[in-house]
């Protein structure tokens, strides 16, 4: 069986990308689902001073070796200010201290969701053009927009929106 890791770009516990992501994950048949939490790898903050001094943190390298060994990677993207969250730019600025790489080919369905019109739209934007520079393989993407209305009880209640995100998930199991 394979496996698959799901997790937001958030360190928030009521997180409504991980939220997405879960109920995304929940819809790929046949895997076995891991969902990690951004807060269960708790990190300094980057700086070139720190890692000089104390050298590469052990969360770093227990997220690290989660990536390696899976084999997809189902991820939504909190956005803030048009851009990544900081805890998520953290642990991505420290992983590619490692080796450089951060997803090593594993099949990817990006996300993002907000609770505004545009979903998320802009830091999808900026993961779509950064990852393939550290071997993110993105079969898909997704945004799922005003959060709040399309998104109840765990599920997208839009129809169309629900299909858009089924056919993505489709394409993400057909390339695992
Ligand atoms: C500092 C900050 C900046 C934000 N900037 C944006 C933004 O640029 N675009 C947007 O759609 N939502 C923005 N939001 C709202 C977030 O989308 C919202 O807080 C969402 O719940 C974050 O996802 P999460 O719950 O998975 O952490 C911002 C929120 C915060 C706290």
């Amino acid at each position: 069986m394979k496996n698959i890791i799901t997790f937001a770009g958030s360190n928030s516990k009521t997180s409504i990308n991980k939220a997405l992501a879960i109920y995304a994950s929940s819809l790929v048949e046949g895997v076995k689902t891991t969902v990690l939490d951004l807060n269960d790898f708790e990190l300094p903050l980057y700086g070139i001073d720190f890692e000089n001094e104390n050298g590469i943190p052990e969360n770093v390298h227990k997220f690290l070796d989660m990536l390696k060994q899976t084999d997809g990677i189902v991820l939504s993207l909190a956005e803030h200010n048009g851009a990544y969250s900081t805890a998520f730019k953290n642990l991505f600025d420290w992983i590619s201290r490692v080796e450089g790489k951060l997803f090593f080919n594993k099949p990817m369905l990006l996300m993002a969701t907000s609770p505004g019109g545009r979903g998320g739209l802009s830091v999808l934007e900026i993961a779509k053009g950064r990852f393939p520079f550290h071997d993110g393989n993105i079969i898909e993407t997704f945004s799922l927009p005003f959060f709040g209305e399309n998104f109840k009880e765990g599920k997208i209640v839009n129809a169309e929106l629900d299909t858009q995100l089924k056919t993505a998930v489709t394409q993400f199991q057909k390339s695992l």
